[in-house]
């Protein structure tokens, strides 16, 4: 029977980490579905891994499965999970490839070990989103970087509201920005993050998990980044904006073009005033500042 529209099936293998059987398991994809190893999707847990391939096609899962049951490794685990249309963080990890991003990166999966040719003259961005929002590919983000690429090393420090996969600080560190912070209410996303910043070498960032609300305003940000729905930024105003430094810049994504005009109306927050606007193709940004 086909499948819905909107679903996907996941097959994964899980071992413990300690187990070091990542390459077999590897191999084991990597020959049931040859020429897919750009697809294998790596999720960290606090004692195990899981890798994962998508497919639309159900007897594509029986085979590997089969295949599975046939080869088994000793200490792995094989499962099938229907991932449907809610489950849409899991399914774009599926769609995640190599990509330019802003001016200068180059994101690369954290699964791909080969650069590309074309990445040669690009800053590598090592990301795995693991279910954080913020895979690069998003317009949202893409806006929210081509505002950051306006501060290329002039940002001395910067916060990344709702920061998702932490896609964007770990860019702002990348170019230069001393002190990072990231917040996101979101626990799995707290914990990419973290493992984003890492995986580039960045030791000096910091991931909070806290609703922004909650933040002490006792620090303020040089520039502070949030890609938020429009509704939440409008609620958070008076807070983002308490973050922002004098002298420092809001950039603000995540606002439909349709719902831009009605934003603007809402959006004052107390001491900034609208810099510069980032229209998309769906999406709008708005670049403000305080002074
Ligand atoms: C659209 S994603 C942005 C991710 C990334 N910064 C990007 O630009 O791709 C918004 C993120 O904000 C987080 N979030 C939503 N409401 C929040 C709140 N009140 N405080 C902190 N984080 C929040 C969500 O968990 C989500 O990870």
């Amino acid at each position: 029977m086909p499948l819905p529209k909107d679903t996907t099936l996941e097959f994964s293998l899980t071992a413990r980490k300690s187990a070091g059987l990542e390459k077999s398991i590897l191999q084991f994809l990597a020959a049931a579905r040859p020429g897919a190893q750009g697809g294998i999707v790596t999720t960290e847990f606090k004692t195990r891994s899981r890798w994962s391939c998508y497919t639309r096609r159900p007897a594509q899962t029986r085979k590997l499965v089969k295949l599975f049951a046939q080869n088994p490794i000793r200490g792995v685990t094989a499962a099938v999970r229907r991932l449907d249309a809610g489950d849409w963080r899991d399914r774009w990890l599926h769609y995640f490839r190599p990509m330019r991003f802003g001016r200068d990166f180059m994101i690369l999966p954290d699964w791909q070990k080969k650069i590309p040719s074309a990445a040669k003259r690009c800053r590598i961005l090592r990301l795995d989103p693991a279910g954080a929002f913020g895979s690069g590919a998003h317009e949202t983000t893409r806006l929210m970087m081509r505002m950051l690429d306006l501060f290329k090393g002039r940002a001395r420090s910067f916060l990344d509201v709702g920061t998702g996969s932490g896609i964007l600080a770990v860019a702002a560190a990348l170019q230069g920005a001393r002190e990072v912070w990231g917040v996101d209410l979101d626990p799995v996303s707290v914990r990419a993050a973290r493992r984003n910043l890492r995986l580039n070498g960045i030791r000096h960032g910091k991931i909070l998990c806290a609703d922004i609300s909650r933040l002490p305003v006792r620090k303020k940000f040089n520039l502070v980044a949030a890609n938020f729905i429009s509704a939440d930024l409008i609620a958070h105003q008076e807070k983002i904006a308490a973050l922002t430094a004098f002298g420092g810049y809001l950039a603000v994504s995540g606002i439909s073009r349709r719902n831009a005009p009605d934003f603007l109306k809402r959006f004052h927050p107390a001491g900034l005033r609208l810099k510069k606007r980032f229209p998309g193709r769906s999406w709008a940004g708005f670049l403000y500042f305080k002074g």
